[in-house]
Order: C-alpha cells, then sequence, then structure tokens
C-alpha cells in the first residue's frame, strides 16, 4: 500500500476554439497510506481527469505525481501498480467471471496457481464464487460491480482508484454496496481514491474529501470539517442537503455589539428585513469585517419554529411557508422569502401548512460567515 502525492498538478486541453481550458489547475494533494480520500464537485470539475493522471491514462501538462515514493509521470500506467474501477465496469463480455477476474493477473504472466489463489481470495470477499460461469450479460448490475471491483483487488495494487463505480445502481443497492466499500476499505487497508459527486457517497466513505470545483481544490478536510466549517461559499452551498440558507448584508457594529442586517432590494422579502445580533463567540473574528458586506449562512436544521419559550433577544425571522416536504424521519418547510426560498428542517409532527406564516428563531451560535466579494469565510 501506498501514499500518493500530487504538487502542483495541472492538465489542460484545447478547446474548440484553440483556447486553453483547465480541467485540473495546481491540484496539491497527499493521500495518507491506507487513507480513503473523496473527489468531489459537480460536472466537469476535473475529477475523473484527476484520478486518469494519477492512473497515467492522461499525461500531466505539469506537477509532478508520486506514488510510494516514486515520481511516476513518466511510467507506463501498467507499471505504477494502482487499480482503477470505472463507473461502466469495462467487464470483458466474452469472458466468464473468473475469466475476467483473471485476466490482468494472466497478462502479467503470473503463475497460474498464483492467479487461482488471488481469484479465490477476492470471490470470497466479494461473494463472487457462486457466479464465477457466468458471462457478464448474465450478472446484474450489482454483480458486475462486485465484478469489476473483484478485478481491482486480484491485482494487489499499491491505490485503489474509482471513477463514480455506484452511479449506475438504483438508489437501494447504492447503499448497499457503499457499505461495502466502506468494509472492504478496512479490509484490505488500502489507500483508495474515490470520485463521485454524490454528496452522501462523499459524506460516508471518506476519512477526506476533497471538495473540487472548475478543476481547482476548494477544501480538503474530514466530512464533519466540511459540514461545519465550510472554506468557502461553494463549499457551504455544495456540502449538506438542502442546503445551507444564505442571506446577503452587512455587519455593523453599535453599542450593544456587533450585528448582521440583511441588505437590498425589498423583492427579496423577507430575506431584506432580517437584522440578527452576532453571537459573542463570533464577534472578535467578525471584527476586523465590520463594514463590509459578507453572507450570513444558517443551515436548514439551525433554523426553528418560535414559539411561546422564545426569549425576546432572539434572533427571529418570519415568512410564509409556500411548501412542506414530510421526509419521513423529518420534514423540511420551504418559506417563500425572496430569491430563494429558507428551508427549515423540522420535527415530522410539524403542524405548519402550506400558506401559515411562520416566525423562525435562528441559532446564531452556530451561523457560517462569508465574505461577500470572494466567498471566503470570515474569521
Ligand atoms: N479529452 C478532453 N478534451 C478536452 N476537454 C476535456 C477532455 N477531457 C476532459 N475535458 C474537460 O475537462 C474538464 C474536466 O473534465 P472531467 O471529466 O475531469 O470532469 P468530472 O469532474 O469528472 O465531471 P463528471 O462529474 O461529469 O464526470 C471538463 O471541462 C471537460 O470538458
Ligand atoms: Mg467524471
Amino acid at each position: 500500500m501506498a501514499r500518493v502525492v500530487l504538487e502542483q498538478l495541472t492538465k489542460t486541453f484545447s478547446g474548440a476554439k484553440g483556447e486553453t481550458v483547465y480541467a485540473v489547475k495546481e491540484v496539491c494533494l497527499t493521500v495518507a497510506d491506507q487513507e480513503f480520500v473523496v473527489l468531489v464537485g459537480p460536472s466537469g470539475c476535473g475529477k475523473s481527469t484527476t484520478l486518469r493522471l494519477i492512473a497515467g491514462l492522461e499525461e500531466a501538462t505539469s506537477g509532478t505525481i508520486t506514488i510510494d515514493e516514486r515520481v511516476v509521470n513518466r511510467v507506463e500506467p501498467k507499471d505504477r501498480d494502482v487499480a482503477m474501477v470505472f463507473q461502466n465496469y469495462a467487464l470483458y463480455p466474452h469472458l466468464t467471471v473468473y475469466e475476467n477476474l483473471a485476466f490482468g493477473l494472466k497478462l502479467r504472466k503470473v503463475p497460474k496457481p498464483e492467479i487461482e489463489r488471488r481469484v479465490r481470495a477476492a470471490a470470497a470477499i466479494l461473494d463472487l464464487e457462486p457466479l464465477f460461469e457466468r458471462l457478464p450479460r448474465a450478472l446484474s448490475g450489482g454483480q458486475r460491480q462486485r465484478v469489476a471491483v473483484g478485478r481491482a483487488i486480484v491485482r494487489q495494487p499499491k491505490a485503489f482508484l474509482f471513477d463514480e463505480p455506484l452511479s449506475n445502481l438504483d438508489a437501494q443497492l447504492r447503499g448497499q454496496m457503499r457499505l461495502e466499500l466502506a468494509k472492504l476499505h478496512r479490509r484490505l487497508a488500502a489507500t483508495m481514491i474515490y470520485v463521485t459527486h454524490d454528496q452522501v457517497e462523499a459524506m460516508t466513505l471518506g476519512d477526506r474529501i476533497v471538495v473540487m470545483k472548475d478543476g481547482c481544490v476548494q477544501q480538503v478536510a474530514t466530512p464533519l470539517e466540511l459540514y461545519h466549517r465550510p472554506a468557502n461559499l461553494f463549499v457551504a452551498g455544495f456540502i449538506g442537503a438542502p442546503a445551507m440558507n444564505l442571506f446577503r448584508g452587512t455587519l455593523e457594529a453599535d453599542a450593544q455589539g456587533l450585528w448582521f442586517r440583511a441588505q437590498g432590494d425589498p423583492a427579496a422579502g423577507a430575506r431584506a428585513t432580517l437584522r440578527a445580533r452576532v453571537a459573542p463567540e463570533h464577534t472578535a473574528g467578525l471584527q476586523p469585517h465590520v463594514g463590509l458586506a459578507v453572507v450570513l449562512g444558517v443551515r436548514p436544521e439551525d433554523l426553528a419554529p418560535a414559539g411561546e419559550g422564545t426569549p425576546a433577544e432572539a434572533t427571529t425571522f418570519s415568512a410564509p411557508v409556500e411548501l412542506v416536504e414530510p421526509m419521513g424521519a423529518e420534514t423540511y418547510l420551504h418559506l417563500a422569502a425572496g430569491a430563494a426560498p429558507v428551508v427549515v428542517r423540522v420535527q415530522p409532527d410539524t403542524r405548519a401548512t402550506a400558506g401559515d406564516a411562520l416566525r423562525l428563531r435562528l441559532d446564531m451560535a452556530r451561523a457560517h460567515y462569508f465574505h461577500a466579494a470572494d466567498g471566503r469565510r470570515c474569521a
């Protein structure tokens, strides 16, 4: 197993008009030995290209890739000792499951008894033995996916690379395979780099998550760090479903302390009327930003219907309920409050219905603040 280090890794393509397109831009990342790192981000942000660069399927424009302390930029893919699992499985249709599993080892001239030993070991982990004689066309999607993973395991690579391996599966099977992959990682104690645009997969599988946008790394952190301390507005909006509620405004100071005042356009409705007291724990950090345009972020669970017990000094906010979405274990209330709804996560026994005017309490101690100018987290 191995550490994988990317330094200033850049890959450009030439666009339709001959312009330079940065698929991956100056990416720096150290994946520790045995770590499970997930690359996540919207379509086209450079996830697959990063993985393909590590595998050697693309040549880096600049920067270095180091696997197990060896710079591999000039090393052939087959000699990099990494195994990649693709979204479309890429099984050989005319070979049986056993032959598919054995094929890569055969090519590498691994002795037959060793091939058999490794294939059986991988098959035992993935429960593939009953399928050995089948052709891929006689397998379900989940079974094909297991064969594709098995093919990577028999290689005993230094690192596993997964490119959206579950995205062709239905939701239930996806959840199941996700668990299987987490167990597999524990069992093999292998270095794994996993690409997805599904944030649930990212949050549940990753020891750490790399959020990418436009070829650039936005933040590298553990799942909970990303959720609780997003480095910028992009990460704040991307991680978490329903997404964080955002309010544009300015920071003001008066004798009582710091305030966030929503600004703008009355068309923004209730969103524009918010005046919220900055919690004591944020005051010192926000002091340098007084007078500046900021964005206040509040997660849906940090808003709650205000009731009789709500103290007078609490920050509240009123808006009409537009939509009630019962999810079973919880309910999402969508409030009409300007351009985007404000979403609140509440207990499923809520009695709120569409059309009600609802007063909400904001938990300001859990608020997030970002610079309006560049989206960076304040303090
Ligand atoms: N061979 C190529 N030629 C030109 N542009 C390319 C090529 N491969 C990728 N790109 C561009 O590089 C960018 C990153 O692509 P990449 O496939 O890495 O994205 P991704 O994050 O994997 O997206 P998705 O979630 O849709 O799979 C995109 O803008 C894409 O159009
Ligand atoms: Mg991709």
